[in-house]
């Protein structure tokens, strides 16, 4: 290893590492004597520079025998058999004029009968317990547990005395671990270099107050991150993609001099539909369509009046609707099924703010990056739930080119140039248009918005002379090419990857291919 690696590993060893480097031996107990640290300081520095391969440890098992508490007991005291010997003596005793404390007496008996070392007989009411055969006076057995031993240092022909003594709960199994650190080849050239280039090395821990102070940091030597080291991630709170892609679509229309606009989600049919001269037959108000909600809206009794009025005899007054338009079927509570309700709450709102201040309306430019719900059949792009970047500019005069302008402007702060236009229908917009986007990757082309300028059936009711012209595009599909992401359900369904949630890159102004 060159003299420069080694340098630079010495400067960056950690005060634990380089105590335990200049100690390692076979046996652990022996690095923490000489090191003079405990247990788990040792195995840290040891588990370190095993990090760095300069040492190699190895872990084992060894199964070892020791006392019990009662086991320590008896090592004391002696064992019951071996004292009720004694007190026997050389002849025979009562059971009833025994010394030997009740609960030792049965365990003793047991022993020194199955030895065939003494008889039991019945006389009277008392027991008489006699020595049969002599023995000399026996070592204490548990004298070699002292300490504990390892299983392996007990000889062959104790064996089965330990499983007794292992039954009878003087002794018990005990499974130690161990550790042996060996120097690495690396290691023996580092822990060289430290005991005879580097011996006297001073590295200080970390620039205290004191030494900003005093200026003394600048003749210090301080230890060296190693800014090579892997960690371990950490799982940090971030925003869902979703989020993050809607708070990007939020700050383009800010930096385009829009203001946001809010509303709630759980809507009136009236909001949602009625103003938008959307017929109360249309296909679109069908529970398959539509989730609706317990409980009826109060709805403001001119707006009722005026909107009632345009859906059944129209601009001109000369509509025919087939039946009446209904408060009822306007009062329906429902998740709103696009933003739009709440763009015609805005302009509602504006008209009625400048009548009560007797001027004309304002223009300005809203929009709203929403959330809302269709009943749909969910696949890869359709969720039951979306999100729509809603938006609509009020002003003199304004045409198709405006809001084609718009369009152009806003997906080019996306990244997104190649696009094409297409007329479409909605109840509420004339003429009405679609945006689409071509995905060169793909080869298709994608529908990004669908705008329109509102009719004057939605906005005479309102009282409302200007021109409108609006949006709504598709937030999901946006986030889909920030991401990169396949299916709508990768992002807000249900095979959403949490590992992706986490580690994913921040989402920046581009489409990702
Ligand atoms: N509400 C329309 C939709 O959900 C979008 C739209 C808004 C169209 C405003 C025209 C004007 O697709």
């Amino acid at each position: 290893m060159s003299e420069a690696k080694i340098k630079a590993i010495i400067y960056s060893l950690h005060p634990l590492e380089r105590k335990v480097l200049l100690h390692i031996g076979a046996d652990f107990k022996d690095i923490m004597a000489k090191s003079g640290l405990g247990e788990a300081e040792a195995l840290t520095g040891i588990s370190m520079l095993s990090d760095r391969g300069l040492v190699q440890c190895e872990k084992g098992e060894h199964k070892y025998y020791i006392l019990t508490p009662r086991g320590e007991h008896y090592l004391k005291v002696g064992l019951p058999e071996h004292r009720l010997l004694a007190e026997l003596g050389r002849g025979e005793k009562k059971m009833s004029e025994l010394t030997l404390p009740r609960e030792e007496v049965a365990p003793a008996l047991g022993v020194l009968k199955k030895g065939m070392l003494i008889s039991v007989a019945k006389s009277g009411n008392d027991i008489i317990i006699r020595v049969e055969k002599k023995v000399p006076p026996q070592k204490n057995p548990l004298e070699m547990f002292r300490g504990g031993i390892q299983a392996s240092k007990v000889p062959e022909s104790q064996r089965g005395e330990v499983q007794e003594l292992i039954q009878r709960g003087l002794v018990k199994e005990y499974m130690q671990k161990t550790i042996s650190v060996k120097l690495t080849p690396l290691g023996r050239e580092v822990a060289g270099a430290l005991t005879a280039k580097y011996a006297g090395l001073d590295l200080a821990e970390e620039v205290t107050e004191e030494m900003l102070k005093k200026g003394t940091w600048k003749g210090r030597e301080f230890r060296h991150y190693d800014v090579g080291l892997k960690t371990q991630g950490t799982a940090v709170g971030r925003r869902h993609p979703m989020d993050e892609s809607n708070n990007i679509l939020r700050d383009i229309f800010i930096e385009m001099g829009f203001q946001e606009m809010e509303g709630p989600v759980v809507e009136a049919a009236f909001w949602n539909m009625d103003v938008m001269w959307i017929p109360q037959d249309h296909p679109a108000r069908d529970e398959q369509d539509t989730f609706y909600v317990d409980g009826r809206a109060k709805l403001d009794s001119k707006l009722i009046a005026v909107f009632k009025e345009m859906h059944e005899r129209g601009l001109k007054r000369t509509h025919t609707t087939k039946g009446e338009w209904s408060e009822e079927i306007a009062s329906r509570m429902l998740l709103r099924t696009h933003s739009t309700a709440t763009t015609f709450r805005t302009l509602a709102w504006l008209a009625e703010r400048a009548r009560r201040e007797g001027r004309e309306i304002e223009n300005g430019k809203y929009f709203y990056v929403a959330h809302n719900f269709r009943n749909e059949k969910v696949d890869a792009t359709h969720l039951a739930e979306f999100f729509q970047a809603e938006g609509f500019i009020i002003g003199d005069n304004l045409s198709l080119a405006d809001l084609m302008g718009f369009v152009r402007e806003y997906y080019a702060r996306l990244g997104i140039t190649k696009i094409r236009f297409k007329p479409t229908y909605n109840p509420y917009t004339e003429p009405s248009m679609e945006a689409h986007y071509y995905d060169p990757k793909l080869g298709k082309w994608y529908a990004l918005i669908n705008s329109g300028i509102f009719r004057p059936e939605t906005l005479k009711p309102l009282g409302i002379e200007k021109s409108v012209i609006a949006w709504g595009m598709g937030a999901s599909r946006i986030a889909m090419l920030l991401t990169g992401v396949q299916s709508m359900r990768d992002i807000t369904g249900g095979t959403c990857d949490f590992e992706w949630l986490r580690t994913r890159p921040v989402l920046s102004r581009s489409i990702v291919r």
